[in-house]
């Protein structure tokens, strides 16, 4: 069972890499043996597949990286520090200082009070680093009809994105910790916040508590919308904070993941998170990240869990990150979660 499902993982992959494959799939070697061996296995069988196929040189010399030197905490910890850099602090920054932005190097924010009094005092998780089990969820369509709600609902810190729609509960849970917005996504299903506000406000709310985390100061556009999204939750919705990414940071994950081989125009939020929560959480559990167009079992997946509008092209790079994720996956640094969930009988 374990065997077919990972030839069709491999099929899967494969067969959305477009171009020039029918030999590598002819090779793919269907055995009789039935024993059960575990997902890893294959998954290994499938990288080292990988490492010959000519088209994926790129994503080669990404994982032949990590042959060499494992994907370490504590490598990621001392190049990006999430715990003490991945939100703007009055913690980590100082009053009448200048933020870089992080994509336009040259562009800068003062720090003047208006912008320190947005800041809050220190991380959501204080000074300690233990998150515990975190799930990271991402928009795959490989989370409909997953039934993963219970498992990500049991993680103790839950990490979601772009407000995601919270009403398909039973496949995604009902529990979030930290949701990301997408400055686009204020200007285009919110009018900018420029005009009734109430709808962004009712949106945050379905993620209860969590706060909501945004690149504020990663390109000049997006400063003004992120202060106008400060101020409607200070004014409606207090409870639920608003974290300003710091700069330095997502510009040092960029260049950490870079220097690995990972060729991409823009990390993906989701990539993004999962390398924070590498650093503060102590097992990470990765759900609807599977960037491909079939399910393992060859069926049409949508784009989200919750739409099957495409995603914007040629901006982030998915199948490449994927491939890092599989290769973690398979050390045993992170678990991904792809289909069904077990459900606890
Ligand atoms: C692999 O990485 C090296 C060094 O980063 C680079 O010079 C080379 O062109 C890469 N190979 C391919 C095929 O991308
Ligand atoms: C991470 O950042 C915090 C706060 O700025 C700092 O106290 C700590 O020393 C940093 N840790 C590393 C490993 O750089
Ligand atoms: C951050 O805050 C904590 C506790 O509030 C304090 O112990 C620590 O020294 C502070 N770090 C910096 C870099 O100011
Ligand atoms: C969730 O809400 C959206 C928009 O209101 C709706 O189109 C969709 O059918 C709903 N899905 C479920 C499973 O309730």
């Amino acid at each position: 069972m374990l065997r077919r499902r990972c030839l069709k993982l491999s099929f899967v992959i494969v067969f959305s890499m477009t171009t020039g494959f029918s030999l590598f799939l002819h090779r793919l070697e269907i055995s009789e043996e039935t024993a059960p061996l575990p997902l890893e296995h294959y998954c290994k069988n499938l990288h080292d597949k990988f490492l010959a196929m000519k088209q994926l040189k790129s994503a080669q010399n990404a994982t032949k990286f990590f042959m060499e030197q494992l994907l370490h905490r504590t490598d990621l910890r001392s190049s990006c520090n999430a715990s003490g850099k991945l939100f703007l602090t009055r913690n980590n920054t100082k009053l009448g200082q200048r933020i870089t932005y992080e994509v336009d190097r040259k562009a800068f924010k003062l720090v003047d009070k208006m912008v320190y009094d947005m800041l809050p005092e220190t991380h959501p998780w204080g000074t300690s680093r233990g998150l515990g089990r975190c799930a990271v969820v991402g928009n795959g369509g490989t989370l409909r009809n997953s039934k993963c709600g219970a498992e990500i609902n049991s993680a103790d810190f839950v990490i979601r994105h772009n407000l995601a729609p919270m009403n398909y509960s039973s496949d995604v849970g009902v529990k979030t910790n930290l949701v990301t917005v997408n400055p686009s996504q204020i200007t285009e299903s919110f009018q900018g916040l420029c005009h009734a506000r109430r709808p962004f406000v009712e949106k945050a709310a379905s993620h209860g508590d969590a706060h909501l985390a945004i690149a504020a100061f990663s390109y000049g556009p997006n400063t003004e919308i992120s202060f106008r999204i400060f101020y409607t939750m200070r004014d409606m919705r207090p409870q639920q904070g608003v974290l300003y990414f710091h700069p330095d940071y997502l510009m040092t994950l960029d260049r950490y993941w870079r220097k690995k081989g990972l060729k991409c125009i823009r990390l993906s939020s989701g990539f993004m998170l999962m390398s924070a929560a590498l650093e503060l959480c102590e097992k990470v559990d990765l759900y609807g990240f599977w960037p491909f167009a079939l399910d393992l079992f060859e069926k049409s997946l949508p784009n989200h869990y919750y739409d099957n509008i495409p995603a914007k092209r040629g901006v982030h790079t998915m199948p490449e990150e994927f491939m890092l994720l599989l290769e973690m996956h398979s050390q045993g640094v992170l678990q991904l979660h792809i289909g069904e969930c077990q459900t606890p009988s």
